[in-house]
């Protein structure tokens, strides 16, 4: 199956040339984009300098800290690790005033050829406050952000009234219903998703100070990075099966790898904000080179060819047939992971030799996932390695 075989082949994507051809560039509501890469909002994009520097490395696109009336005041410290791929914060809003992304960070970013989306917080009246200054400022176009789904669609309704550019809704996984509050803000004339933000309120704290690794109020943060990227693809899968218009895939995507799983999924777009905090601006290479590693690999010509391509599958009934697995001893490094992950012993490894118990097992697939070399896979075919050992 193509697919399948596509995502295997990325693994071993080699870092080449920058990008100076089209294959990455797209439109996205009829704005050219360098890149599929859009920058979440976030410290990457806290001014002007940060906008700049995403762009010239890369950056489809830019969204900037939300504004607001008040700059915030951030509790310090308020960016934590929490794995390698994922983070902890308590950082609010945009620490600028509104006025300065009106009057200098907006226009120089702008100057620059940065492709700027201004984000706006977090109620009706500050989107009136906002949302003109913006757009006259440069801004292609606007992204609406509420703690509170309840503000969401009154936000919408006002940014629709005020401006001609696209107005983008982000989606927060906290509120009661993310999906239907995207379609009634679709109704009510929003041109675009963006699924998803940070998820909390999520609590960690050192254990050899006793004391929570973010400073923000009884030391809860918002959870961000790898750990929330199934919860986003989800939410993108569900939005592209309810609505026509586009979806900026945002949410734990830490390689290249990770965005073509999520246009897989049906991302017209994908953001990205922790893997820039976590592995720097000069990532946003490695991001588009081994997508262009992949696309050429593959066969494709452009990166749109990958958008939706896991569509057909995402309704699926549930699965009740057997699936096959299929060993290559020449692929096995003998690392156990089958053997040791098999939580029924079904698995035995012994000098090169393959065994399944198939009394014992029960078709989890932990086993085959696991596998680092794809020795182990499981096969919709009847694989060589089932025959040999009568399991047919
Ligand atoms: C330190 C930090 C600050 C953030 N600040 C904002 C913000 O001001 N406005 C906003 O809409 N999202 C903000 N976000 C959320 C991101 O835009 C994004 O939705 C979230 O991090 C998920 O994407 P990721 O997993 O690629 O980081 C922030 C995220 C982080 C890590």
């Amino acid at each position: 199956m193509r697919v399948e075989k596509q995502q295997k082949n990325c693994g071993g994507a080699k870092i080449m040339k920058t990008n100076n051809n089209d294959t990455l560039k797209m439109k996205f509501l009829d704005i050219e984009l360098n890149s599929p890469y859009i920058i979440g909002s976030g410290p990457i994009s806290y001014g002007a300098p940060g906008i700049i520097r995403a762009h010239n490395a890369g950056a489809g696109a830019v969204v900037t800290k939300t504004i607001r009336d008040n700059p915030a005041e951030n509790p310090y410290p308020h960016i934590a690790k929490n794995n390698k791929n994922s983070l902890i914060n308590a950082e609010k809003w945009a620490d600028l005033p509104g006025e300065d992304y009106i009057n200098k960070e907006i226009p120089e970013a702008v100057k620059a050829g940065a492709v700027v989306i201004a984000s706006i917080g977090h109620t009706p009246e500050e989107v009136d406050n906002w949302i003109q200054g913006v757009v006259n400022a440069g801004a292609r176009m606007v992204e609406l952000v509420s703690y509170q789904q309840e503000t969401m669609l009154d936000m919408v309704e006002k940014a629709v009234k005020l401006v001609d550019v696209p107005v983008i809704v982000k989606l927060s996984p906290n509120w009661p219903d993310p999906i239907g509050t995207a379609k009634a803000s679709v109704k009510r004339g929003a041109a675009a998703i963006t699924a998803m933000d940070s998820i909390g309120p999520v609590l960690r704290v050192d254990i050899n100070t006793g004391r929570p690794v973010v400073a923000g109020q009884g030391g809860r943060g918002w959870l961000t990075g790898s750990a929330i990227r199934p919860i986003a693809q989800a939410m993108v899968a569900d939005l592209k099966a309810e609505l026509s218009v586009p979806v900026i895939g945002l949410g734990g995507v830490i390689k290249a790898e990770d965005a073509i799983e999520m246009m897989m999924i049906g991302a017209d777009a994908v953001g990205i904000c922790s893997t820039l905090i976590i592995n720097g601006i000069g990532h946003l290479t490695n991001l588009q080179e081994n997508l262009i590693e992949f696309i050429n690999t593959n066969g494709y010509k452009h990166v749109s060819e990958l958008i939706g391509l896991s569509k057909k599958y995402l309704n699926q009934q549930e699965k009740r047939e057997k699936f096959k697995f299929n060993f290559n001893l020449d692929k096995c490094i003998d690392c156990q992971k089958c053997v040791i992950g098999c939580s029924y012993k079904a698995r035995k490894l012994n000098s090169g030799k393959m065994e399944l118990d198939n009394d014992l097992c029960r078709y989890c697939g932990y086993c085959a996932s696991v596998c680092p070399t794809d020795a182990l896979e499981i096969t919709e075919e009847v694989g060589k390695w089932d025959i040999q050992h009568g399991l047919i």
